[in-house]
Parts: C-alpha cells; sequence; structure tokens
C-alpha cells in the first residue's frame, strides 16, 4: 500500500548546489569533490551494475546476512516497528529484512524523488498489507517522520556501508541525527565494511571489467553535461589506492597529461598525476565500528558477519 501526498515532479533546472560543491572542489588544494555527485542517472544505473561485480562483494556479503538470519534478526527486533530505511530501499537487501521481521510501516528516505517513487512502488506492490510511506529529503538535513508512524517503536535500517562514505566526524554526526530522528526505543540496523587485504579492497574499487572505472568518470560528464564543462574525458585515469592510515579506500581521477578546462565559466588547470579525490570508502574493524556507533548514541546488542569476516551487520539500541 503506497501512500504519498508528493506533487509531481518538475522538470529540473541546473543544480546550484552541485555547482557550488564541484567549483569549491576544484578550487582546493588537494582537489575533492563529494561522492554524492556520482549518482545522477546514469551514474545509478552503473553502480548497481558494479553491485553485481564478481569482486565487489559488499551487496551480495550483506544480501546473504539478511537472508540467513531472517529468524535472529526476527528476535532479536521483535514485530510492529516502523522501519525507516535511509536511502530508497534496494529491491535485493530491503525485502528480506521486511519478510523477516513484519513491521508495521515502512519509510524509505531519498533526496531522488524518481528513485525513491519507483522503488516504493516496487515494495508496495511485493508488500501489499504494509503501509509504505516514502520520505523525499536529504537525511543529512533535518527531517520529521510522516504523522503515521507517531507513536510505532522504529528501527533504522542503513544498509550498504554508506556510512563509510562520510568522513568519521560526519558519521558520528549522521548517527546522532539518526537517533534524535528515531527516538527513545528506537533499533539501528547497519552495515560496515571490514578492514581486510589490501588486494581485495583494491580489486573491488577497481575491477577488471572496468565497471567502477566509468562509475567514476561519469562524474566527468556530469560536470560537461550539467555545468557546462570542457573536461577532456581521455585525460583522466581512474584510480583506487588503500589508504592504511586511515582505513579507507580512495577514488581518485589522475591528469594524464597537462590539463587546462574550464565549469561553469572558471578556468581550472591539472599536472600530470595531479588528482580529484572523488570518494572515500572508510572500512571498519570489530572494535571500530562499535565505538563508532556508541560515539552516536547508538549501543551495539548483537552483529553478524559472513564466515569469511569481509561484512558485517550491527544491531544497535538507542543509548
Ligand atoms: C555506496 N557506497 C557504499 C559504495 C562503496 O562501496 O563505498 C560506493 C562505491 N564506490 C565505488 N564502488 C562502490
Amino acid at each position: 500500500m503506497l501512500l504519498t501526498d508528493e506533487a509531481p515532479a518538475r522538470t529540473r533546472a541546473i543544480d546550484p548546489a552541485f555547482r557550488r560543491d564541484i567549483i569549491e572542489g576544484l578550487s582546493r588544494s588537494p582537489k575533492a569533490t563529494p561522492p554524492i555527485w556520482f549518482y545522477d542517472r546514469r551514474g545509478s544505473e552503473l553502480f548497481e551494475a558494479i553491485t553485481d561485480l564478481p569482486e565487489y562483494y559488499p551487496t551480495r556479503t550483506e544480501t546473504a546476512l539478511l537472508k540467513a538470519h531472517g529468524a535472529d534478526l526476527a528476535a532479536a527486533i521483535g514485530e510492529g516497528r516502523a522501519v525507516v530505511e535511509f536511502g530508497a530501499g534496494s529491491a535485493r537487501k530491503t525485502p528480506h529484512l521486511l519478510r523477516a521481521i513484519q513491521p508495521a510501516a515502512y519509510v524509505p528516505i531519498d533526496i531522488s524523488g524518481d528513485f525513491l517513487r519507483a522503488s516504493s512502488a516496487d515494495l508496495a506492490q511485493a508488500f501489499p498489507d504494509l503501509p509504505v510511506l516514502p520520505l523525499v529529503g536529504d537525511f543529512n538535513g533535518p527531517l520529521e517522520l510522516p504523522k503515521a508512524v507517531e507513536g510505532l517503536p522504529r528501527l533504522g535500517f542503513f544498509p550498504g556501508s554508506t556510512i563509510g562514505n562520510m568522513e568519521p566526524d560526519a558519521a558520528v554526526d549522521l548517527l546522532r541525527a539518526m537517533r534524535r530522528l528515531l527516538g527513545r526505543e528506537a533499533m539501528l540496523l547497519i552495515g560496515m565494511d571490514r578492514i581486510k587485504d589490501r588486494a581485495r579492497l583494491v580489486s573491488a574499487y577497481d575491477d577488471a571489467a572496468g565497471v567502477t572505472a566509468a562509475f567514476n568518470l561519469n562524474l566527468v560528464e556530469r560536470i560537461n553535461r550539467e555545468l557546462e564543462g570542457d573536461l577532456p574525458v581521455d585525460g583522466f585515469a581512474h584510480r583506487a589506492v588503500w589508504n592504511d592510515e586511515k582505513a579507507r579506500i580512495e577514488m581518485h581521477l589522475e591528469a594524464v597529461r597537462p590539463l587546462h578546462f574550464h565549469v561553469a565559466g572558471q578556468c581550472f588547470r591539472m599536472a600530470p598525476g595531479e588528482t580529484i579525490h572523488t570518494e572515500s570508502s572508510h572500512k571498519y574493524g570489530a572494535r571500530d565500528e562499535r565505538l563508532l556507533l556508541r560515539a552516536g548514541g547508538w549501543e551495539p546488542v548483537r552483529e553478524w558477519t559472513d564466515a569469511e569476516g569481509l561484512f558485517t551487520l550491527v544491531l544497535a539500541e538507542a543509548g
């Protein structure tokens, strides 16, 4: 049952936040842009393709954990909660959770109205008796949950190790904001990617088929399409490097020759070897993840990890 009172989408103009973030990011030294701008339609399709790659273990490992531990999840979480998912529900993961825990309502939150509408409609069809209440908004900003879930205990669901794309201080801020939004009785089920050997990590972000390279380079094409850019796409190479000190995979776009280009009327230069840092994907050890959750106002109560120790689902209670 899809319940929405949203106005129809209107034609989109240039996004001033995109322009601001890209101009700021290219003006700084070293150059760095926020990863949220990967996800236009093409970027979202490429990300979907990444999740199927043999090298990209997180999606399949997390899905297998949700499937394998349905009964345990149900016992630990209980029935009748409002599930609030941060990000539009993934068709692959969310149904396993909803089927296992029999919630009273489902509230997916996403900044992309189109994507949210499509995934909510699919879920509403698969769960005809479940009230599905999509909420368009940025979960990094202030939000209000729909009136229909007032009084229900909540379960936050934040899969995919998306928390890893944030700097640790921003991750703590977000966990605290989730804690405030979800209320006193709340629980949080969160996916965290583990630290593992360097080769395995690097190949997950630099696959043999070049899909992750295309995902990274799509940012260059998006800047050209949407911000009157003239960046030479063949002037950049995709790089994925493990930064051991910061326990994170970094994706960069490296200039392969001297570059001179424009974005929204502003001129930029890059020397060969200079990079634009486009994404960090932080990985957490077992103790690190608990520390992060506690700093964010959540007390870990259970966790499920695959046999290889690649990925963990942590269940936490509002502290
Ligand atoms: C969305 N996020 C959790 C992905 C990750 O693994 O950091 C994004 C991604 N970037 C390259 N491959 C996947």
